[in-house]
C-alpha cells in the first residue's frame, strides 16, 4: 500500500516512475454478482495503475459496492459510508457503485456528501476516467444502462483461493413483483459462449479447478446460438475444470435440454439452488412468478429423476402482501414435501417503484406475525436439513478444501452436493480434493475424516494485497 496519497494528479494509465502507485479498496454486499463484479472493478483499475489494498485506512480511492434487495441492505450501507469517513485522507475518493448506486443515484451524493462517485452495474468501464475527474474536484453519477457491456476485455482480480465467479448473463427480463433487480440491472443479456469458454480456459491456467456460472436468471442463458444447456456442456468439458456450479436459475427455464446436460456432464455438480418464493399458488401469481405449486414440485420431480443424489436449496419469503395463515401453511408443507438440503428466507421487504408497493395497504403483514412465521420456517427448514444430514453420517464424498475454518486450525472443505464438512489440519491444502468419510454432523455442517487423497495439490493463484 502506498504511504502518500497521489492528489491533483491523473491516476488512469501507466503509472509515472517513481510516483507511488495510487490504491483502491472495495467493500463489497450482496450476491455473487458483486462479488464478480468487484473483481472487475479492481481488474480494471489495476490495468489502469492502482494497487489494490484489503483495508480502507488511507486507501486513495474506496468503492462501496452495494446492494438494494431488501431495505435492510441499504441501511447497512448508509451506515458503512459514514464509518468509512474516518478511512478517508486529503485527497482521497470515496465511490458508491452497485444496485443501490443505480437504483438512487445522485441522492446518494446528497445523502453522503463525502461520495464522489455513484456508479451503475454497466458504468464500471469508465471507472479510471470517473476517478480522475473526482480528483479534481468534479461529482459523477453514472447510470445508464449500456446492454452490449459484459467487460469482455477486462482481466477480472479473483480473490477467492479456489473457484471462480464467471457472470454469463447480466440483468433480468421477469418481472416479479416484489423485485427491485431489473430496475437496477437492467434487461437480461448474456454473454457469447465462446467468451465464457474462453474465461473458463483462464481460470484454469490460474490454477482454479471450480467455475460457479452466474446470472440473474441464469437457466435462461441464450447467445443467440447457445442455450444453457450448450453452455453447461462446453464449460463442463474444458480441461482442468473438475466442478461447474450455477446461480441462480429459474424454475420455468428448466428446459429438459438443460437436465440432460445437468445429468450428462460429469463435472457439472449435483446440487441446484432453485428460489421457490413460496409454496402457494395464490402467492406466486401474486409474487409474478410464473410457476404454481404444482409446476415448482413437477419440476423438482423431473431433476431428481434424471439427477441422482441432487441437493436442492431455495430461497424463500415470508410477509409478502396479503399472505393468509393458509398460504404461509403452504409454504411449510412444500418444504417438507421437497424436504429441502437449505434455504435463504428472508422477510418481504418493500422495494420502492416495485409492483408489490403498490398492493392495497390493508394487505400488509403486520411485522409481528411475520416474524412470528419467520421463526416457524427457520425451525421447519432447519429440522429437515438436520434430518436430511443425520442420514448422511458414514457416507463417503469428495471435498474440495476450501479455506481455513472458523477456529483457525481446521480446514473447511464442500462436497459436490454442496454441505460444508470440516476436516482436520492435516488433511491436505486449500486446492485439494480429497475423499473424506462423513463421521459427524451438528445438523448443518460436517465433519469428515480423510480416506484417500485424491490428487496432487494444484498450485494456486496469488492471493490479494
Ligand atoms: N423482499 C424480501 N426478499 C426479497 N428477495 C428479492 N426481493 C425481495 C424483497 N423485496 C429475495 C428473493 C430472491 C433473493 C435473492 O432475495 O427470495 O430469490
Ligand atoms: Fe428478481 Fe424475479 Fe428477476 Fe429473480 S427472476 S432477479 S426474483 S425479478
Amino acid at each position: 500500500m502506498s504511504d502518500t496519497p497521489v492528489t491533483g494528479t491523473p491516476v488512469a494509465g501507466t503509472p509515472v516512475a517513481g510516483t507511488p502507485r495510487p490504491t483502491v479498496y472495495i467493500e463489497t454486499y450482496g450476491c455473487q454478482m458483486n462479488v464478480a463484479d468487484s473483481e472487475l472493478m479492481y481488474g480494471k483499475l489495476i490495468a489502469s495503475g492502482y494497487d489494490a489494498v484489503d483495508v480502507p485506512d488511507g486507501a486513495d480511492v474506496i468503492l462501496v459496492n452495494t446492494c438494494a434487495i431488501r431495505e435492510n441492505a441499504e441501511t447497512r450501507v448508509i451506515g458503512r459510508l459514514g464509518e468509512l469517513k474516518k478511512y478517508m485522507r486529503p485527497g482521497s475518493i470515496m465511490g458508491v457503485t452497485g444496485c443501490m448506486a443505480q437504483r438512487l443515484g445522485p441522492r446518494v451524493l446528497e445523502q453522503a456528501r463525502h461520495v464522489s462517485i455513484v456508479v451503475g452495474p454497466d458504468g464500471y468501464r469508465a471507472l479510471p476516467e470517473l476517478l480522475d475527474g473526482a480528483r479534481r474536484g468534479e461529482k459523477f453519477t453514472a447510470t445508464d444502462f449500456d446492454l452490449e457491456e459484459h467487460y469482455e476485455d477486462v482481466v477480472a482480480r479473483r480473490f477467492e483461493g479456489v473457484k471462480a465467479w464467471i457472470p454469463v448473463q447480466r440483468g433480468c427480463d421477469y418481472r416479479c413483483t416484489y423485485c427491485i433487480v431489473p430496475t437496477t440491472r437492467g434487461p437480461e443479456r448474456s454473454r457469447k459462449l465462446h467468451e465464457v469458454v474462453r474465461e473458463v480456459h483462464e481460470v484454469v491456467n490460474q490454477g482454479l479447478t471450480e467455475v460457479v456460472l452466474l446470472g440473474q436468471t441464469v437457466n435462461s442463458y441464450n447467445d443467440g446460438t447457445h442455450d444453457f444447456a450448450d453452455l453447461l456442456r462446453a464449460v463442463g468439458a474444458v480441461d482442468g475444470i473438475r466442478r461447474v456450479r450455477y446461480t441462480s436459475p429459474h424454475p420455468n427455464d428448466f428446459s429438459d435440454r438443460v437436465i440432460a446436460a445437468m445429468a450428462e456432464v460429469p463435472t457439472v455438480c449435483e446440487h441446484i439452488h432453485l428460489p421457490m418464493q413460496s409454496g402457494s399458488t395464490s402467492m406466486l401469481k401474486k409474487m409474478l412468478r410464473r410457476y404454481s405449486r404444482e409446476d415448482y414440485l413437477a419440476c423438482v420431480e423431473r431433476m431428481r429423476a434424471a439427477i441422482p443424489g441432487l441437493a436442492l436449496t431455495t430461497d424463500i419469503i415470508v410477509g409478502f402482501p396479503s399472505e393468509t395463515d393458509d398460504e404461509f401453511a403452504d409454504t411449510l408443507s412444500l418444504c417438507q414435501e421437497v424436504r429441502f438440503d437449505d434455504a435463504f428466507m428472508f422477510k418481504f421487504s418493500p422495494r420502492e417503484g416495485t409492483p408489490a408497493t403498490r398492493m392495497p395497504a390493508e394487505w400488509t403483514i403486520p411485522d409481528e406475525l411475520v416474524a412470528t412465521r419467520f421463526e416457524l420456517l427457520l425451525k421447519t427448514v432447519r429440522g429437515i436439513s438436520r434430518e436430511n444430514n443425520m442420514r448422511r453420517l458414514g457416507d463417503t464424498v469428495e471435498v474440495l478444501i476450501e479455506k481455513v475454518a472458523r477456529d483457525g486450525e481446521s480446514l473447511q472443505a464442500r462436497s459436490r452436493d454442496f454441505k460444508t464438512i470440516i476436516v482436520p489440519a492435516d488433511a491436505g491444502s486449500i486446492g485439494d480434493y480429497l475423499t473424506v468419510k462423513l463421521s459427524g454432523t451438528t445438523g448443518a455442517t460436517f465433519m469428515g475424516t480423510p480416506v484417500i487423497a485424491q490428487t496432487e495439490r494444484k498450485p494456486l493463484p496469488m492471493m490479494a494485497g
